[in-house]
This record gives structure tokens, sequence and C-alpha cells, in this order.
């Protein structure tokens, strides 16, 4: 088919005095005191239900940037009729004029909408200029980009075989029912990914955003009709999380649901749907990337500087808020000294404070509770016997929610804060005897449940394939002498396994897969 061939959006550098960088900051002053009133969208309606809750700034949360409406159980009906009713019209319009509107959506932000996407993203969930340009701006431009040519590829599949008198063919139809989409704080990407990947596909959806990202899908969604996403097919509401899913899940045209979260919560809805099976016309995909506990490993040959960027800013970049972070790190001794003089000298020259000054690295974490949480690992390691906290420690969150990047060195490799996923700027390190590596890939493999990213760091070729081997299953993206995160659309396909979710590889044909059903038709003359 005669697709655009994608490239990867190019990264702008927000550099000083560049173009980019004014009409950026421009952007973010205009936008703070604009008081928006954001309504959710359900087929043709904006719906103001009055019931207005307020968002701000995580690393100025005095300031009210504006205000959303919730609903309740009546507007996720409302939403579920509306994207029934947009079906089928949908899903009868050709491919390529989906796949144009899609591909509308990407250069209207890789254009006019760039400033925007990317201001909403820095006011609204504290990500520096550089984190929500390669999240909000490219990783979503790349998704939607890519993703087209992938459906092309899915529609334009080798037909099966069919002989004299016979003719055999696929038809992918898209699912019978409605897709929900729930989606996560931490990536402006992946919450306008979740909706749009599955409506590419000819589904109609129901999308139901975190609360603390409403600020910028709010812009996403201006920018799906501004490309022409017809008025149904994405509906976008804002009703919490267990109201929404009571609904969803006991609805009999449930078709699926695409996630991004965390594994609690995914593993209650699986097995919500479960409870509910008999209950639905077919049964619902369930995609889900969750949890991770990412790690990184060197070996003795590992170059000691190359681990310790690795380590800053696979774990501290958008304060260690990505499913990739690098959270627990296994150093050998020989090369401890070393990795450790540089990681400090890194974080020294990390500053943190709000977004809006491009010279702050660290903003704040998304909300109290978040900053609760993370803190109290924080605060509970600083009594721990055989823990030593050899950077931050320190939080406040009298304005904005301001948790150093910490750096914690335990003797015990099963302290909870090797197990458990923090989801904030908190690294721990074990410190083992540099001989044995193999012993340190088992600590790798059994410490946690996840399996999402990890990197290993070596210059001895054994090395790597003994990692690389050992950590077959501990994760979906594994790097070598990399750190663990910012995978990118197209060269690196994203997910992972185990606790981690289904691996079904956001931005990759195997994702837009689970958003048709197939039908074989076999013709006989
Ligand atoms: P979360 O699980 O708290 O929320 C995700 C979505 O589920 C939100 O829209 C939320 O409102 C909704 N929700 C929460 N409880 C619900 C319930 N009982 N029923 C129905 N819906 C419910 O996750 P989060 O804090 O927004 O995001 C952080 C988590 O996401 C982390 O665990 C992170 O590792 C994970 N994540 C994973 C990937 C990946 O690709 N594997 C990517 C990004 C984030
Ligand atoms: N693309 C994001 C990362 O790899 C999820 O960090």
């Amino acid at each position: 088919f005669n697709v655009p061939e994608p490239v990867n959006e190019p990264v702008k550098s927000y550099a000083p005095g560049s173009p980019e960088r004014k009409e950026l900051q421009e952007m973010l002053k205009s936008l703070r005191n604009l008081q928006v009133d954001v309504p959710m969208f359900i087929g043709s309606e904006e719906v103001r239900t009055g019931n207005k809750k307020p968002m701000s700034p995580p690393h100025d949360h005095q300031h009210i940037l504006g205000h959303f409406h919730e609903g309740d159980e009546s507007h996720v009906n409302q939403a579920i009729n509306a994207a029934l009713g947009a079906k089928e019209a949908w899903e009868s319009m050709e491919w390529e004029q989906r796949a144009a509107i899609f591909l509308k959506a990407a250069d209207l932000l890789a254009g006019p909408y760039r400033a925007k996407i990317n201001a909403a993203t820095m006011l609204g969930q504290s990500k520096n200029a550089m984190q929500a340009e390669i999240d909000a701006a490219c990783e979503f431009i790349d998704f939607l980009r890519f993703n087209v040519k992938y459906m092309t590829e899915i529609y334009g599949q080798q037909p099966p075989v069919s002989g004299n008198g016979v003719w055999n063919r696929v038809e992918q139809r898209p699912l019978e029912g409605f897709v929900f989409a729930l989606t996560p704080f931490n990536f402006t990407a992946i919450a306008g990914n979740l909706p749009a990947s599955a409506a590419m596909m000819g589904n109609t959806v129901v999308w139901k955003p975190a609360y603390t990202q409403i600020y910028s899908a709010n812009v996403l969604m201006e920018v799906f009709k501004e490309a022409g996403v017809p008025d149904g097919v994405i509906n976008l509401i804002y009703v919490d999380g267990p109201t929404a899913g009571d609904i969803i899940f006991n609805h009999p045209d449930f078709a699926g649901i695409h996630f991004t979260g965390s594994t609690g919560v995914f593993q209650h809805i699986w097995k919500t749907i479960g409870e509910n099976i008999y209950k639905y016309k077919s049964y619902p995909r369930i995609v889900g990337e969750t949890g991770g506990k990412d790690f990184v490993v060197a070996h003795k040959s590992a170059n000691p500087k190359a681990v310790a960027v690795g380590l800053s800013r696979g774990a501290f970049e958008f304060q260690g808020q990505k499913c990739s972070a690098a959270s627990r790190a296994y150093i050998p001794s020989n090369i401890w000294g070393d990795v450790k003089k540089y990681l400090l000298e890194d974080l020294a020259s990390m500053k943190m404070g709000p977004t809006e000054d491009f010279t702050n690295f660290i903003n704040a974490v998304i909300d109290e509770k978040a900053f609760d949480k993370i803190s109290k690992y924080i605060d509970n390691a600083k009594t721990a016997e055989g823990v030593e906290v050899i950077a931050g420690g320190n939080h406040d969150k009298s304005k904005g929610y301001f948790i150093e990047p910490t750096v914690l060195v335990v003797e015990d490799p099963m302290y909870t804060t090797m197990q458990e996923e923090i989801f904030g700027p908190v690294l721990t390190i074990y410190v083992y005897n540099s001989e044995h590596f193999e012993e340190a890939l088992e600590l790798v493999d059994q410490t946690s449940p996840y399996a999402l990213t990890g990197a290993v760091f070596s210059t001895d070729r054994y090395a790597i394939e003994l990692a690389t081997q050992k950590l077959r299953n501990a994760a979906g993206n594994f790097y070598i002498n990399d750190k663990p995160t910012g995978a990118v659309v197209g060269q690196q396909p994203f997910g992972g396994a185990r606790a981690s979710g289904t691996n079904d590889k956001a931005g990759s044909m195997i994702n837009l897969l689970r958003w048709v059903s197939p039908r074989t038709i076999k013709e006989t003359f």
C-alpha cells in the first residue's frame, strides 16, 4: 500500500535562544493563566456537568490552571452508547480515510500543536521541556505514523492459498462492541496512543484518562477533533476508575480493554472480567502494560562512567516516574568507587524546581499521594539497618511535590526497595563481589515479579552473552550498554511480561492485531 514511509520525528533541542524555546516559553505563560474549563467529549457533545475539579501543576499546587467537569455513572453509559452509535459508520469507512485522519493528527502535533501539547504536559504533569518533547510530541507523533504503516501491513497481509474453484480470503474486522482505553498519568503519548490505536483499526472507544493527566488529554482531544476523528469514535470521560469499571465491565458489548497503569489495578480488572465472562458477546481482548522494577547490572569489565550516566539518567529522568526507570542496580565491587564518584557528580549537577525554569532537570512528582508514598520509602530507608543514603533523601511538599533524587546502598539485595515498584526518584544499589557475576544475574532475575526493562553494562562479550541468556525472561526491553529508558517507536517496540503486562508491544503490528478479529471466507465456484 502507498502510505508515507514513517521516519522518527526529530527531537527539538530547546536550546537557549532557539525559536522553539521562545515559542514554548510564551505558550507556558499563556496557558498558566488561561483558566481552562475542560468538558468531557461524548458523541457530538461537550459535556459540562458543573461538578468542577481544579487542576494544578504538581510543582506549584496552589496555582489553579483551570477546572475539569467530573462525570458520573450516567456519563459512562452515555459514552458507551455514543461509541456503539458511531460504530457502523466508522468501521465501514475505508481504512485510507481513517489513516489520513491519524496522519493529520501527527502533523498537527508536529507543527501547530507542538508547543501546546508540550506546555500542557510540562504544567499538568511536571515534565521538563526535553521530557515533554520526547513524550508528548515525538513519541506520540511516532505512534501515529508508525501505526498507520503497521495498519497497512495488516490489511495488506499475504492472503491464504486458494485453488481452482475455490477463493479463500481473510477479512480483518474491528472488534464487535466498544473498546475501553484506560490510561496512566505518566506518558501523554501512551494516553493518546491507547484510544488512537484501537480507533485506527475501526473500533470506537470510551477513553478514561488518569485525573492527573486530564490537562494534556484535553489538548490531545482537541487535536483528534481538528484532525477529523468523527463524533462518537473517541469519547473522553472524567469519571473515577472504579465507577467507570463497574459499568463497563458489566456491559455485554464490552469488546476489549487497552490499559496502561499499575499491576494491581490491571490484576483487579482481569479478575473482574473473568467473573463477568458469561455476560459478554465475545471474549474481551485484554491488553495491559503495567508496572516495573527495572534493573541495571554491571559486569566487572564495564566502563564506570557509562554505568553512572546510565544510572543517573535511567533512574531520575521525569523523577523516576517512568515504567522503564532504572530503580535497582547491581554494581561489581571493583568499579563501585568510580561509579559512585561519577554518579554523585552527575546528581550534583541536576537542579530541582518548577518546569517553567528550563534549567531544572528534576521537577515535582505527580501528586500528594505519590509524594507521601515515595517519601515513606525514603524515611524508612534512613532508619533501616544495612541501608546507606548516599544522595538525596530530602522531600518538601510545601509549594510543590519535590523529592530529591535519592540513592540507597543496601547490604541485603532483597531489601524492600530492591523488590517493590516505588515510582519515584529512588535508586537502590547493591554492590556485589566482582567475581560473582553469575550469582548477581540470578538475583536480578529472582528479586522482583516484574519484567519490563533492564540493562547490562559490560565490555566483555562473554559476559554480555551470559546476561542476555540468563535474563531472557527478566525484561521485555533489554539494553546492552545503555540506560533502560527511552524506547523509540519503530526502533525498540515496547512492553514487558511477568507482572509487567501482556507484552503486546505498543507501537507495533502485534498491538494493532489485538484490535481486529479476522474472519476467514471460503467461496466455492
Ligand atoms: P494507575 O493504575 O493508578 O491508573 C491507571 C488508570 O486506571 C487511571 O486512569 C486510573 O484512574 C484507573 N484506575 C485506577 N484504579 C482503577 C480501578 N479500580 N478500576 C478502574 N480503573 C482504575 O496507574 P498510574 O499511577 O496512572 O500510572 C503509573 C503506573 O503505570 C505504574 O505502575 C507504571 O509502571 C505503569 N506504566 C506502565 C507502562 C508500561 O508500558 N508497562 C507505561 C506507563 C506506566
Ligand atoms: N518509551 C518509554 C520508555 O522507554 C516508555 O521509557
